[in-house]
């Protein structure tokens, strides 16, 4: 298949350095709030790359559950792949594409585990089979031998914890926050003339309170 002559063009919005916040933190919330409300299929879903002692990167979707005013949080087993990968090596780059609004935005920072109480507290909220399906998957990117085996021990596990019944957090199980050292913000433009402001920490933070600086890139 030839994709050659396939392109868009991008045309829906502009990024100006001059007037962006100072804050990425600002800047972020405002984009996310845009995207939620513009009806963006899935705004939480970010791609995270990550890489183990292999030095081979992999990448996998994950949902992104809360914006701190350091980074950004979500969940997952500390025992799959990607963890494996974190406990190596705690530098991660996320990427958010929401096509609807011709936006990306692309964070890189260190990874590292959140409390356990909070992990405990998120896990309770989740609907309870989701909760059981959390025990399924252990260790999540294991390899199983088939779907009947996943959906007898969820089914088991059902029996073990009927609905009226809390489901134990697993150890295994929790969140990540992934604090942002550095933020670039794309959005599309016609003729591939995007534009790109990132975002790096200041370290004069006498220079500029807002600890940050901003810097356009080329498309
Ligand atoms: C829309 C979407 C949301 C997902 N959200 C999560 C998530 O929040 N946490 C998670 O562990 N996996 C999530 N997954 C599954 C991951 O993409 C991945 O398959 C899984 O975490 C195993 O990854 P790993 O083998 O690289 O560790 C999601 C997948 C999709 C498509």
């Amino acid at each position: 298949m030839d994709f050659t002559d396939q392109r868009l063009s991008y045309e829906k919005g502009v990024l100006d350095q001059q007037s962006v916040p100072d804050s990425p933190f600002e800047l972020l919330n405002a984009w996310m709030s845009e995207a939620i409300e513009q009806n963006v299929q899935e705004p939480y879903a970010m791609s995270l790359a990550t890489c183990g002692a292999d030095n081979k990167p992999s990448v996998r979707i994950v949902l992104l559950r809360e914006i701190t005013d350091t980074g950004i949080v979500f969940y997952t087993n500390y025992e799959s792949a990607k963890g494996q990968d974190i406990a190596e090596n705690p530098n991660a780059e996320v990427l958010f594409f929401w096509h609807e609004l011709e936006r990306q935005i692309r964070i890189s920072g260190s990874i590292a585990k959140i409390d356990a109480n909070k992990s405990a507290a998120y896990f309770q909220k989740r609907p309870h089979d989701s909760q059981v399906g959390a025990w399924v998957s252990q260790p999540q990117s294991g390899e199983v031998a088939n779907r009947e085996v996943m959906e007898e021990t969820f089914s088991q596990l059902q029996q073990e914890y009927p609905e009226n019944l809390p489901v134990p957090t697993p150890e295994f199980w929790g969140g990540y926050e992934i604090t942002i050292e550095e933020i670039e913000f794309w959005q599309g433009r016609a003729n591939r003339m995007h534009d790109r402001i990132v975002y790096v920490q200041e370290d004069d933070s006498k220079a500029n309170p807002s600890g940050w600086t901003t810097k356009r890139l080329l498309p």
